[in-house]
């Protein structure tokens, strides 16, 4: 159609999976998926506790205790939806994501592995795989959370800012792939973000990623998740490929 929709609850009737869905920019992932209409399936580390139940219930969804790291990730999370959900799932935002921050000298092979597990490989093997088991549906949306590490580099973040800047290459390398099955691929790329994981950061790195912002206020998880709404909602039917940076802040 050619004229603009008159959405209410954009999203009704869909299914939306969130990682890392417990806490932080995933749990605020979470409320507005479901505020825009979709069942949230909210997932995350079994250690994750009763933080995890609490989102769920929440948003009104259901939780799954889910390693995004584990061998069978990819087949549980693929049984749950499809066991519940004729055709699969409609949306999945890929949001767990780790630090393991050391500065370049110290930085070990076991904290290269685990990030980029967590923060690459993994949204990289759910989504192929719930592709190939018809988990995802036809028309469906892939949404990656990559980092302003990712593009412009952090200190002491080899690591985790190789994964996020991975992250950019496989959304651009999977966009025309999926455009098969009409399903999009976008990732937001935040900049510092208050939340848990930044929290933890020593006060001086904490303090310059703060001042990096040069709108006068920094992120919050909502600015995140506002723009993953977009790339779930019919508005951005004609978007894939994209890296949205949500970092209040221009690189040019
Ligand atoms: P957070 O640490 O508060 O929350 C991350 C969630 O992911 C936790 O609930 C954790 O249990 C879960 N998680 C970790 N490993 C997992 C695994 N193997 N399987 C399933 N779940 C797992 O972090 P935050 O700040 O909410 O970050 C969310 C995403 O946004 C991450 O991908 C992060 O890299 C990214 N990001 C965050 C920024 C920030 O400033 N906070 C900036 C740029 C990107």
């Amino acid at each position: 159609s050619t004229a603009p929709a008159d959405w209410d609850k954009p999203l009704e009737g869909k299914v939306a999976i969130v990682t890392g869905a417990a806490r932080g920019i995933g749990a605020t992932i979470a409320e507005v998926l479901s505020r825009d209409g979709a069942h949230v399936i909210c997932a995350d580390i079994p250690a994750a506790g009763d933080a995890l139940s609490e989102t769920a219930n929440k948003v009104g969804g259901t939780s799954l205790a889910l390693d995004v790291t584990a061998p069978d990730a990819a087949d549980k999370l693929a049984e749950h939806v499809l066991e519940r959900h004729s055709g699969g799932a409609d949306i999945i935002v890929h949001n767990a994501g780790i630090t393991r921050d050391k500065t370049l000298a110290n930085m070990d092979e076991g904290r290269w592995n685990m990030v980029i597990g967590v923060n690459l490989l993994a949204p990289q093997k759910i989504t192929e795989s719930l592709v190939a088991k018809g988990a995802l549906k036809e028309g469906g949306r892939v949404i990656d959370v990559s980092s302003i590490a990712g593009i412009a580099g952090n200190r002491g973040q080899t690591n985790y800012g190789t994964s996020k800047a991975g992250v950019i290459g496989l959304v651009e390398a999977s966009a025309p792939v999926l455009a098969e099955k009409n399903i999009t691929i976008n990732a937001v790329a935040p900049g510092f973000i208050e939340t848990a994981m930044t929290a933890a950061i020593p006060f001086a790195t904490r303090e310059a990623g703060r001042r990096m912002s040069s709108l006068l206020q920094g992120g919050q998880t909502v600015d995140v998740a506002e723009t993953v709404a977009y790339f779930a909602n019919p508005a951005s039917n004609a978007v894939t490929g994209q890296v949205v940076r949500v970092c209040g802040q221009s690189l040019l």
